[in-house]
Formats: structure tokens, sequence, C-alpha cells
């Protein structure tokens, strides 16, 4: 492989972060001892959080509805020419990931997923066609997974993901059309060249199907999106800077980053760039490309503002709007000829009814958890990386390993538990705070605003003092753990029981 220097220092850097970070996996076959985590996925939010509790010594299962192939979860599902849009220096989910490019592709993750399941002796404590449809308390406060025979948990972390099953939307005509059709997940083993391709949606599916069918060799790319998003560059040091803000809102500062991305970044693109005063960039989740500006200005691909009518035999009537003409306003209808179309459309959301339904009661239902991901009054259940909706950062992040020791935490050390009523509390206190966002004030997050929340749990608690390094850091678990076994006694001499559960 070529030697470039910035790889080489980021390996370095990673193979420190490795060394310092990294929970020793514990040794094959070890018994390990409670509370006993039940994780329900095994994408890349359930493997990492599987090993981090392991090398902290604590038993999980891990249940997983696909087969061992599905292991990555999304990532095992998608086009091999699927990758990061973000740099991977923000998509680093277990300190022990080592990256061998900025931008890695599916493969790489994938193979750092299974890695990793491999290095914590994840294989014995997984089990694959297992579709999670209940989640219930024995009269011991215990969680049962679908049934006894799984055996009892102290704790149960929901790592189900985002992007479920692809969402093909039935559009009017389709059967008509003479053309392919294919999910844009779907487009392994086919090739677009010398083919005029419509791409269906506006969103980071949709950027990935344009460079793969320019790539390709496309006669024609035209993209149909119905709603105008953000586009940031691909670069790292832009893209931090944006997950920086603090507010975690849309405030009138935003107007700042705004214009610096419409004038040196969209330049003569501004059209595609969405309306000011509409949806501003801290409102739903930008997409991370630099290259389809490049592909516009060359001529290989147009971007279309505007709503589908139909299908024709050899095209999509298109309802064509101008900036600013909101979904299903007038425009100007024309036929958009292609001979395959790719559905852009998203993926189903995954659900989380298999919890109790008491956490889904108004006004508390996901995403507006106590830190997003603990529901009120059940800090023994957490909700990782799956009640996420918009931000600016990524959900492959640092923050997985946060949110599972704030969990091991809660589980072990009865003084640091969030009560029910001190968890609204502070939910109420983030809608207070974000009053003034354009959206709800758990529907987008930055990375700065989600770590304020994480120093809040822990400073508002002198309990939690003590376990703050291992919280943030990972390390030094022994002395929060022997002060714990301390206080433990002393409440057992005073009559009060010590428990795991709620
Ligand atoms: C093409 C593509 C590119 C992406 N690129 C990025 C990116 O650049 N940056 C970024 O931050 N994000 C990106 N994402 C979002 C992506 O979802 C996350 O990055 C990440 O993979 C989420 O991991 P996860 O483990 O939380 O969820 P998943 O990878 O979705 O894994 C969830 C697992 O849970 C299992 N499961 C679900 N329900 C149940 C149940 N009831 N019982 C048992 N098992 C269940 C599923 O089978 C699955 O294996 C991308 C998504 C796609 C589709
Ligand atoms: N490499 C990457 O970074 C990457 C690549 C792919 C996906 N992802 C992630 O995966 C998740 C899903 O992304 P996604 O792009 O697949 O889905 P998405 O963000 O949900 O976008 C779907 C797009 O399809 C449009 N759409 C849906 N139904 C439609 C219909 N019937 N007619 C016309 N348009 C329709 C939507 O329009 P409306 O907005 O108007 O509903 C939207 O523009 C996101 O979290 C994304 O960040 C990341």
């Amino acid at each position: 492989m070529e030697f470039h220097p910035i790889i080489y220092l980021y390996s370095i850097l990673q193979w420190i972060l490795d060394k310092l970070l990294s929970p020793t996996p514990p040794p094959p076959h070890a018994r390990l001892h409670r509370p006993r985590i039940a994780i329900i996925g095994a994408g890349l939010t359930g493997v990492s959080s599987a090993s981090h509790c392991v090398g902290h010594g604590f038993d999980v299962t891990i249940f997983e509805a696909g087969d061992e192939k599905s292991l990555g979860g999304i990532w095992s599902k998608v086009n091999n020419t699927s990758g990061l849009q973000i740099h991977s220096i923000m998509y680093r989910f277990h300190p022990s990931v080592k990256w061998t490019s900025g931008y890695p592709d599916r493969q790489q993750i994938v193979s750092q997923i299974t890695q990793l399941w491999k290095r914590y002796g994840l294989q014995e404590r997984t089990k694959f066609n297992t579709k999670v449809t209940s989640v219930r308390q024995d009269k011991q406060g215990r969680w049962i997974i679908n049934d006894p025979s799984n055996g009892r948990f102290d704790g149960v972390m929901a790592a189900v993901g985002s992007c479920g099953d692809p969402k093909m939307p039935h559009i009017q005509g389709q059967e008509d059309f003479k053309g392919e059709i294919y999910h844009s997940s779907k487009l392994d083993g086919k090739t677009a060249q010398g083919k005029k391709v419509l791409i269906i949606g506006g969103g980071a599916s949709a950027v990935e199907a344009l460079e793969f069918v320019v790539h390709t060799g496309a006669k024609s790319t035209s993209v149909l999106a119905r709603s105008d998003k953000w586009i940031i560059p691909r670069n790292a040091f832009v893209d931090t800077l944006l997950a920086f803000n603090i507010f975690g809102q849309e405030t009138v500062f935003s107007r700042i980053p705004e214009s610096l991305l419409r004038v040196f970044f969209y330049r003569d693109l501004d059209d595609l760039a969405p309306p000011a005063g509409t949806g501003g960039l801290f409102t739903e989740t930008p997409m991370v490309n630099s290259d389809i500006f490049h592909q516009i200005r060359e001529g290989k691909a147009e971007w279309l503002r505007g709503d589908i009518q139909g299908f024709t035999e050899n095209g999509i009537r298109f309802n064509h709007r101008a900036k600013g003409v909101p979904k299903g306003g007038p425009g100007r209808e024309e036929l958009v000829e292609g001979d395959m179309v790719i559905m852009a459309t998203g993926y189903q959301r995954p659900s989380l009814a298999f919890l109790p339904d008491e956490v889904f009661q108004e006004p508390y239902q996901p995403p507006n958890w106590y830190l997003q991901v603990f529901p009120p009054g059940h800090m023994s259940i957490c909700a990782n990386n799956c009640t996420y909706v918009n931000a600016i950062g990524t959900v492959g992040n640092y923050h997985i390993g946060i949110y599972t020791r704030l969990l091991l935490m809660f589980l072990v050390d009865p003084l640091a538990r969030p009560q029910e009523y001190w968890m609204k509390r502070w939910i109420g206190m983030t809608k207070t705070v974000k009053s003034f966002a354009p959206t709800g004030a758990f529907d987008f997050v930055t990375y700065s605003e989600m770590t304020y929340w994480f120093v809040f749990c822990v400073v508002i608690n002198p309990f939690r003092w003590k376990w703050a390094i291992f919280v943030f850091f990972g390390i030094g678990s022994a002395l929060p753990l022997n002060v714990v076994k301390g206080e433990d006694r002393l409440r057992n001499g005073l009559g009060m029981k010590k428990r795991y559960h709620e």
C-alpha cells in the first residue's frame, strides 16, 4: 500500500487510543458477573456496547433478529459501493477500531465490527435468528426477553438502529414503466452504463446513488427531490466545527455557517440550498458530500426540486417547483425520461414496540427520554442510538461507550441512579432551554449538546462523581466499584437491601 503521512499519523493516533481506552477482553469462556445485560441488535451499536460491558467484567447476551450474516447491522445489507460520507474520525464506535482510510467503505466497516465481536469473545454470547418481540419484568424486577428460557437480565440495551427494511413506496403508474426499478441499497451487480437514470429522493442515499451511477458511466442522471436539505463539505475540520454548536439548535448565529456555505461551497449552485428563513442547517441531518456539485457542474447530473406525479412507460411525470415553493405547490409539469429508476426513499424505522407500554406514555415517548435514551422510570433500559432523529455528528461514535457506561453505573450503584421524578425534570428543563428551537427539543442534537448532557448528568449528583473518569473514558472502574461495595455494606447494615434492578 502507498505510504501516506496523514494516514500514518492517523494510525498512530488510533493505536494510542486503543492502548489507552480499550477495556481488556475477558479470557475465553470466562464466567462474567452481574449485572447482566440483554443487548438487542448486532449492528455496530450492539457489538460496541456488548464489548464495553464484557470488557468491564459484566455478562451480556446479544439478541439479533437476522442470521450470522447480519452481524454489522445495516452495513451488512447495503451496497459494496456504500461507505462513510462523514470522516471516520467521527465514526469511532469503539476505541479499538482501526481505520485505514478517512472514508472507509462498507466492507471495512463490517470487518471492524466483526473483529470487535471476535476480540471480545461475543460469538458465545450472541443469539442469532432471535427477533425480540417482548421485554417485560418479572416479580423481582429482572427483565425477561421474549420468554424466560433466555434468562433474566438486570439491564436492557436496545440497539436496533434507525434503518430497518428498505422503504419502497408505490408510485402511481409504476407497473407501466418499461425500465428497471431498484432500491438504492440493492445496486450490487447492476450497471447504469449508457442509461438515463432517475433517482427518487433527496437524502444521503440519493447522493450515494448519484455517485454510483455517474461513476458507472450513466448517459444522464437526474435526482428528483421533493424537499431541500443542506449539503455540507466532506471535510473533517468543517464537519467537526459544525458539530460543536453548543446550542444544539438553530439560532441567529447559525446564519454565519449558512452564509459561508452558500458563498464558498454552493457558489453558483445556491439554488440547491434550502431557502433562507426555511429549514436551517441545525434542523435536519445534513448530507455530507463534495463530489455531487462537481458532477452537476460538469453536466453529468442534474438535481431537480419538485413532486412526482406518476410513472409513464418511459419516465416520470414531475412537477418541477421553483426554490421556496413548498411540497405540493405549483410548478411546471414535465416528463423526465429514464430507463432505470433508483428509489432512494429511505428505510423503515425499526420498532421499539417490544419495550413495555409505559415507556411510550405522553409526553415521554422516544426521543423525549432522559439523555434521549433512558425512559423515565426505567433507568435500566438504554435505547442506544435508536431514538435519534436528526443531528450534526454521527451515530457511530464515542457516545456509544458513554451511554453504555452510564447504564452500567446506574445498574451497579443504587445511589447514582436517576429517580423518575428527576429524569422527567431534566427532560422538561431541556425542552425549556430549547423552546425556541424550530424542531422538538430532542429531534435535533449536536455533539456539543450531548457532551453538555453527559457532563451535567455526572456533575449534578455527587454520588456519580467517583464514576466520572470511568463514564467518560472507560477506565478506572475498580475505585468506584470498591466505594459502592463499602456503601452497600453500610446500607445493608442499616437494613437497606442492595438491588441491581429498579
Ligand atoms: C447506506 C448507509 C450509509 C450510512 N452512512 C452513515 C454515515 O456515514 N454516518 C453515520 O453516522 N451513519 C450512517 N448511516 C446510518 C447507520 O444506520 C449507522 O451509522 C449505524 O450503522 C447504526 O448502527 P446500529 O448498530 O445502531 O444499527 P443497525 O446497523 O441498523 O443494526 C441494528 C440491528 O438490530 C437488529 N434488530 C432490529 N430490531 C430487532 C429486534 N426486534 N430484535 C433483534 N434484533 C433486531 C437488526 O437486524 C440490525 O442487525 C448509514 C446508513 C446507511 C443505510
Ligand atoms: N454514506 C452516508 O452518509 C449515508 C448514505 C445513505 C444513507 N445514510 C443514512 O441513512 C439514513 C437514511 O437515508 P436515506 O437517504 O436512505 O433516506 P432519507 O433520509 O429518509 O431520505 C429519503 C428521501 O426520499 C424522499 N422520499 C421518500 N418517499 C418519497 C416519495 N414517495 N416520493 C418522493 N420522494 C420520496 C424523501 O423526501 P422527504 O424528505 O420530502 O420525505 C427524502 O428526500 C439517514 O440517516 C442517512 O444519514 C447515510
